[in-house]
């Protein structure tokens, strides 16, 4: 990013609660969602993205958000984007699967993506993640290994 002049900054709530998940998946996630961001600023000057985390107003999940100043999606593309190989980049920048495989661990995690795009002015991208105790976080069955993992 920072060879690319792309300006980051981050909002990282340092007392956010542990989220049980499969770290490298997160990983992928965030990598994945940073990528596009870097790339949908890359002609820009005064790119920029942004990274917050924080606590959901329920407090039941853990919100994550990726903001870039980008090219913006077309509304027409919006249904599309976690499409497998879905992708308006050139060969060898993007074959589109990493917005399917996003949405798959997130799915996987009992959690939500959403995307806000406008056109010329950026993307945002938010990711929400169930907290242990919350009934979404029982229902993706993730409760009992959490606890043990807490626990342990
Ligand atoms: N932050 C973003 N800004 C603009 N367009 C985006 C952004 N993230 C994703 N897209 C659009 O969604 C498409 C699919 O993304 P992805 O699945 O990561 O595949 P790829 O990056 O390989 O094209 C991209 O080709 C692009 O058109
Ligand atoms: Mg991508």
């Amino acid at each position: 990013l920072k060879l690319a002049n792309v300006e980051v900054s981050q909002a990282l709530d340092e007392k956010l609660p542990a989220l049980f998940c499969d770290r490298s998946q997160m990983q992928q996630v965030v990598m994945n969602l940073l990528l596009n961001a870097a790339q949908a600023v890359h002609n820009r000057a005064d790119g920029m993205v942004s990274i917050l985390t924080r606590v959901s107003s329920s407090r039941e999940a853990i919100v994550m958000e990726i903001q870039d100043n980008g090219e913006g999606i077309p509304q027409e593309n919006l249904p599309k984007i976690f499409d497998p190989f879905f992708t308006t980049k050139e060969e060898g920048k993007g074959v589109g699967l990493g917005l399917t495989v996003v949405y798959g661990i997130v799915a996987d995690h009992g959690g939500e993506i959403e995307v806000h795009s406008t056109v010329g002015k950026g993307t945002l991208f938010r990711v929400t993640l169930p907290l242990l105790e919350s009934p979404a976080g029982q229902k993706a069955g993730l409760k009992e290994s959490a606890k043990k993992r807490h626990i342990a």
